[in-house]
């Protein structure tokens, strides 16, 4: 059985008038024309529709059923036209977004703000690690993701929005604390708590030792940035996390910073999502809020000053502003690391 929407839509108004004319009246067509897409309808399922006395034409058994359908069918066609129109609107849909680890501790600000301004929009928040959320978004299973800069060669679009500064972290008391500069081969034999394989923190760090010829001794590896923080502040060893993470325990006295040189490392974070699928409404209102309002993320109470250009270059600058020439980590490194 052939049958067209505009078969039934105009059967439709035939039946709701009982009257060919009146159909060819409310949709401006000739009524030859309404007479042939009926008749088209009525060959398709081998019955007639609608018994013809002169003028008057009746719906037959076979035209009332066909009448129920073809109410529902032209009205679920009307609401995808309404669903549509408030998906432009932002009045519904969801937002599928992912997070790193450490961006996820501060995402739930910029979830609110987005709930707040389009409360009709579901959120779906996915918090992971860098390498899962690279492949969550390579499965199309998340729309937007905001991470450290992604690698070059997976065809994504990336713009950074916000500085991403890496500190060396040691417990209040630590003896190097008060030092004017400390290198970075003083650490070799502290302990370090490291994050998983796939993190990006852990991912910069690596390529940052490897340029610099330094081997750290890895004491606990750790998913959690929160589980890092205690026990370095338990004693457990020094590590290298984001400020973004810690400025209640250095307030508190609980941590402090180590003036090690090249220290802090400059990273960005980035809104990035397939360069070859269409945003999803949703995911593009989340782009522009974050995109315009990078300090929904921003923690620190100190400013951060954006990084220039595309956010690719990891700078270093050590304690007296001066920068040092180390390969970016999310480059294809002369230091042959790269992120995962
Ligand atoms: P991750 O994040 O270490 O939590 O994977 C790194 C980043 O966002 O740069």
């Amino acid at each position: 059985m052939h049958v067209t929407l505009r078969q039934l839509s105009i059967f439709a108004s035939a039946a709701k008038h009982a009257s060919l004319t009146r159909a060819a009246e409310e949709l401006h067509l000739t009524q030859p024309a309404i007479s042939m897409q009926v008749k088209q309808l009525e060959d398709s399922v081998g019955m007639p529709l609608f018994t013809r006395n002169g003028k008057h034409i009746k719906l037959t058994e076979a035209g009332e059923e066909m009448n129920r359908y073809a109410l529902a069918i032209t009205r679920k066609v009307r609401e995808i036209g309404q669903v549509m129109d408030d998906l432009k609107g932002l009045r519904r849909g969801t937002l599928r977004v992912g997070t790193t680890t450490t961006v996820g501790m501060f995402a739930t600000r910029a979830v609110a703000a987005f709930y707040n301004r389009y409360p009709g929009v579901a959120v779906n928040l996915e918090v992971t690690n860098r390498r899962a959320l690279l492949e969550l978004l390579e499965n199309r299973e998340i729309d937007i993701v905001l991470m450290g800069y992604p690698p070059d060669d997976r065809n994504l679009d990336a713009t950074s929005f916000l500085d991403n500064p890496l500190a060396v972290v040691a417990p209040y008391e630590h003896p190097l604390r008060d030092r004017k500069a400390v290198n970075l081969r003083e650490l070799a034999d502290e302990p370090f708590l490291l994050r998983e394989p796939g993190s990006g923190t852990r991912t910069t760090i690596e390529g940052l030792m490897e340029a610099k010829n330094v081997s750290l001794k890895s004491a606990l590896t750790m998913t959690s940035n929160e589980a890092i923080k205690q026990a370095v502040e338990a004693g457990l060893g020094i590590a290298i996390v984001s400020e973004h993470t810690i400025g209640l325990e250095l307030e508190a006295k609980r941590l402090c910073k180590l003036p090690v040189r090249g220290f802090p490392v400059l990273r960005s974070w980035s809104v990035v999502h397939p360069a070859d699928t269409r945003l999803s409404a949703a995911a593009s209102a989340f782009k522009a809020m974050v995109l315009e309002n990078p300090e929904l993320l921003n923690t620190q109470s100190r400013p951060i000053t954006r990084l220039a250009g595309n956010g690719a270059e990891a700078t270093l600058a050590d304690s007296d502003g001066e920068s040092i020439d180390v390969p970016p980590a999310t480059a294809p490194a002369a230091a042959g690391a790269r992120p995962r």
